[in-house]
């Protein structure tokens, strides 16, 4: 077997986190839970994850496994929540002791909550629950507080909590994040040797697209929206609108909806119809749609007079964290996925989640999948919110533009450190081997979300017999994708025609299969080992399904010719 290691990028952009500190009982937890409500961005608590990971309270894991364990995992978890963005972080009292403080804290906004040592005692109550002081509660609170002094003096800016009630802490608290989160908020830059543009997230963002297309493209003469058909009267409208307000001339255009418009005669429309228009490279074309939209129209712009700008208006979950981020641009042909595409990098992209209301349920759900995959890959904190998310039910997930922004923020990485696709970028690929396959066996019947959630269990328990995957990593991403409702039912598929899809997917790789699989800190892109071999856990997921889904069952028959997996 060959490995070759794939370790997450660094994480950059995106809104500021707000971080808390300060001693114990100054109401880190309860005045962070009501912040984050009042600023409407998820909550986490770095000492719960910490029960959470080692499994017991923390008066138990100072007991059993020592102070020293506890504070080994508390600068892993502030190094992981470093790569958060947009998040209320309650860090636990020592934490500021921690190198990895600083990292969280550059870039946030850093509260420190105070209060005299003896309202701390009053508040902390049972001192044995508090395993640092339990001893002696007045003197250690002392102790502690003045060894702790300048670390909490320089960890951010401090709130007295002295005599106000949680309600009051968090209100302050929330005012001063409002005061200091930095204008970058909601912004993620893509960066690369050819380009560089800026990704916006969030509620509200499509009011600043006039503004963007001023800073990225400040000779641009007409804009041209051309939209899928799905959202021509709905999103595609609203850009229109948007922009003529803010007294551009906008001329449209439309192409077919969905993988539909990813034919050459889409794209050949397309090309008449800018051609009647008299359409140049003094022009940008304005691109709303799903990932296929967007495949067409860039395909379009990347060919039309040798190129013409574009930016992108995504209008599904997938189109906001995958297919809009990264330049790459192709229709099918022949059968085969992506078969001619071009690298055509956007000027920038609008990712405006109130776009995803008109979104059926399952297309909602069949992008969370890519969410899912890349948490796995460079965020533990992100995986962590999504195992511990509530069932999404039929609605859009809560939080789902913060969950959009850490999946931009994560592609954006992997496309910078890798412009060209041709190393890290690879890592992307998890679950999508035994996703293609799958879904090509189904003749695209199996929806590319599902087929990528079996394909990520799948890598994973690869991943576990190969020794390189934690060992409880499938069973926490069955629990996140089943909350998502991805796994609710298994396609019943015939073996030997997966198996010939896979094979399919073999050639593209130069006669030797290949499979991402998921390593701490990242990907492990694993050849030379036996195809059964990597089969067998994707085989063992599809026996397990409890129930199967009469709709996605394909029958014996042979893999179609020609349809080819598709190069991402
Ligand atoms: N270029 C890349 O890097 C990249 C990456 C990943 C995927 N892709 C491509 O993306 C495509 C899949 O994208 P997708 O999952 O967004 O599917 P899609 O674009 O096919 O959209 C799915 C359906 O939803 C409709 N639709 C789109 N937005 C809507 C909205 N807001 N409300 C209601 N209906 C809406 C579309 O018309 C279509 O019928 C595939 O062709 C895949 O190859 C490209």
């Amino acid at each position: 077997m060959r490995e070759l290691r794939l370790p997450a990028p660094a994480l950059r952009g995106g809104q500021a986190n707000l971080v808390l500190a300060g001693f114990s009982a100054t109401g880190k937890t309860s005045a962070g839970v009501l912040a984050a409500e009042l600023l409407g961005m998820p909550f986490v608590d770095l000492d719960q994850l910490a029960e959470r990971r080692l499994g017991s309270s923390l008066p138990e894991v100072f007991l059993t496994l020592g102070e020293k364990r506890f504070r080994e995992l508390e600068a892993e978890l502030l190094g992981e929540a470093a790569r958060l963005s947009g998040t209320v972080i309650a860090t636990g009292g020592g934490a500021v002791l921690h190198r990895e403080f600083a990292t969280l804290a550059g870039g946030a906004v850093a509260v420190v909550l105070t209060a005299p040592p003896e309202e701390i005692e009053e508040r902390l109550g049972d001192p044995a629950t508090r395993p640092l002081v339990a001893s002696a509660p007045g003197p250690r609170i002392r102790e502690l507080l003045a060894e702790r002094a300048l670390a909490y003096s320089a960890a951010g800016t401090a709130v007295d909590t002295t005599g106000k009630s949680i309600q009051e802490v968090a209100g302050l608290v929330a005012d001063r994040y409002r005061a200091q989160a930095n204008d970058k908020a909601q912004r993620v830059t893509v960066s690369g040797p050819h380009a560089e543009y800026p990704v916006l997230v969030g509620e509200g963002t499509l009011d600043r697209l006039d503004g963007l297309l001023r800073s990225q493209l400040p000779k641009a003469g007409r804009v041209v929206v051309v939209s899928d058909q799905a959202v021509t009267d709905s999103a595609g409208a609203l850009v229109g609108e948007t922009l003529r307000t803010a007294g551009r001339e906008v001329l449209t255009a439309a192409v077919g909806r969905g993988e539909a418009s990813k034919q050459i005669a889409a794209v050949t429309e397309l090309w008449d119809r800018f051609q009647a228009l008299a359409v140049d490279r003094g022009d940008v074309i304005v691109a709303v749609g799903g990932g296929a939209g967007l495949d067409a129209i860039g395909f379009a712009a990347a060919t039309w007079a040798r190129g013409i700008p574009w930016v992108t208006v995504p209008t599904t979950i997938l189109a906001m964290v995958d297919a809009s981020i990264g330049g790459k641009v192709a229709i099918d042909r022949g059968g085969a996925k992506n078969s001619v595409g071009a690298f055509h990098q956007p000027q920038a992209v609008v990712c405006d989640p109130s776009l995803l209301l008109t979104l059926p349920a399952s297309l909602a759900r069949d992008g969370l999948a890519e969410v899912v995959k890349s948490a796995v890959l460079a965020s533990p904190l992100l995986l962590d919110a999504l195992v511990q998310a509530r069932p999404a039910g039929e609605g859009l997930p809560p939080h789902l533009g913060w969950l959009i922004e850490q999946t931009v923020r994560i592609k954006a990485a992997y496309v910078a450190a890798d412009p060209e696709d041709l190393g890290l970028r690879q890592s992307l690929n998890l679950g999508h081997t035994y996703a293609h396959g799958l879904e090509a066996a189904s003749d695209y019947l199996v929806p590319h979300g599902r087929a990528v959630a079996i394909g990520l269990v799948a890598a994973a328990r690869l991943g576990v017999s190969l020794g390189l995957t934690e060992e409880d990593l499938p069973a926490q991403l069955r629990g996140a994708l089943d909350r998502i409702g991805l796994l609710e039912t298994l396609p019943s598929m015939d073996r030997a025609r997966v198996r010939a899809a896979l094979l399919l997917d073999k050639k593209w790789r130069r006669g030797e299969p290949a499979f991402v699989v998921p390593v701490r800190g990242g990907a492990a892109l694993v050849s030379g080992i036996d195809l059964d071999f990597a089969l067998e856990p994707f085989w063992e997921l599809l026996a397990e399904a409890s129930r199967e889904d009469p709709e996605l069952t394909a029958g014996p028959a042979q893999a179609p010719a020609g349809s080819g997996p598709a190069p991402r």
